[in-house]
């Protein structure tokens, strides 16, 4: 915690220090830059380590104003880059394009976010992938499929009127249809055909976070908890509770056998 302090505060003082020494009088228009913005000329994105994003993201939260945003995001003689508010979605280390990613650019991954409500992911759903149900606590989300196929769907809310099923609504997206899916609402989205899809998701919080609804719900404890919320079945004690806890897939993206079996896809 002091060294953290403390690196922002050394982060707070050079820049206070720069900021005395070059008044916004200085700062380079886009008109009279010498850096070419014309659109073959543009600046391509650079990754930040995370040793920048976490420097940036604490030069953020020490800006009180917009103005003084502005400064720590575009200091003058950046040539013109918008680099600490973009982000590329594949490519970037550890996340390649591939079936059944999520890659989300929050407040984690963009400190450039700070100050807004703003987040965004895209997905590769492969073949029969699910996108587990899940919810974001802090966020609404709008999804639109870019290509290929997903069914979209989520829980309605029931407050304590459960009577046999909660409601459920789905929708078939494809062809750059999009949907909303509510914040804190349990949802998913299942890719039914043999193809992949791809969709880009827009969410109204800088960090809308993820909670996986099997994992957190079997992660209840003490076991008698679980059995008493479930009916107490007599077919599930602590021993077919542990089987299940270690059957539960950590991943985001998984694959329904049903489907992958009508595409012939092998899932041992
Ligand atoms: C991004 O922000 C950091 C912190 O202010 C700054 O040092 C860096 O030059 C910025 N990068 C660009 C391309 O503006
Ligand atoms: C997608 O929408 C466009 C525009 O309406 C239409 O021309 C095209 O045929 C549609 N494609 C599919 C696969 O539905
Ligand atoms: C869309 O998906 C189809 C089927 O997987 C694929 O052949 C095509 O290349 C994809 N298009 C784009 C733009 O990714």
């Amino acid at each position: 915690m002091n060294a953290l302090l403390s690196t922002a505060l050394m982060a707070f003082l050079t820049y206070s220090s720069l900021s005395a020494a070059s008044p916004i009088a200085s700062y380079v228009k886009p008109d009279t830059a010498t850096t070419s913005t014309s659109a073959a000329g543009a600046p391509t994105f650079s990754p930040l380590t995370p040793a920048e994003i976490k420097d940036l993201q604490t030069e953020l939260i020490l800006a009180a104003s917009y103005k003084d945003k502005e400064q720590v995001l575009f200091p003058p003689g950046n040539g013109g880059s918008a680099n600490n508010v973009s982000f590329q979605f594949v490519n970037s280390p550890g996340t390649p394009p591939q079936d059944g990613s999520v890659i989300v650019g929050s407040v984690d991954s963009i400190p450039g976010l700070i100050g807004t409500n703003v987040a965004a992911a895209i997905g590769f759903i492969g073949p029969c992938g699910l996108n587990v149900p899940h919810l974001h606590p802090r966020a609404n989300e709008f999804l639109t499929v870019v290509n290929g196929t997903l069914i979209g769907a989520f829980l309605l809310e029931e407050d304590g009127m459960f009577a046999g099923d909660i409601p459920q609504v789905a929708m078939t997206l494809t062809n750059f249809t999009g949907m909303l899916f509510p914040q804190g609402h349990i949802h998913w989205q299942f890719n039914p055909t043999c193809e992949q899809a791809v969709f880009a998701a827009a969410f109204d919080s800088n960090d809308e976070g993820r909670f996986q609804v099997a994992q957190t719900f079997f992660s209840s404890m003490p076991d008698d908890v679980l059995t008493a919320s479930l009916g107490n079945p007599s077919f599930l004690g602590p021993t077919q509770l542990d089987q299940l806890r270690g059957l539960i897939p950590e991943a985001f993206v998984v694959m329904v056998d049903s489907c992958a079996q009508a595409c012939g896809i092998s899932t041992t």
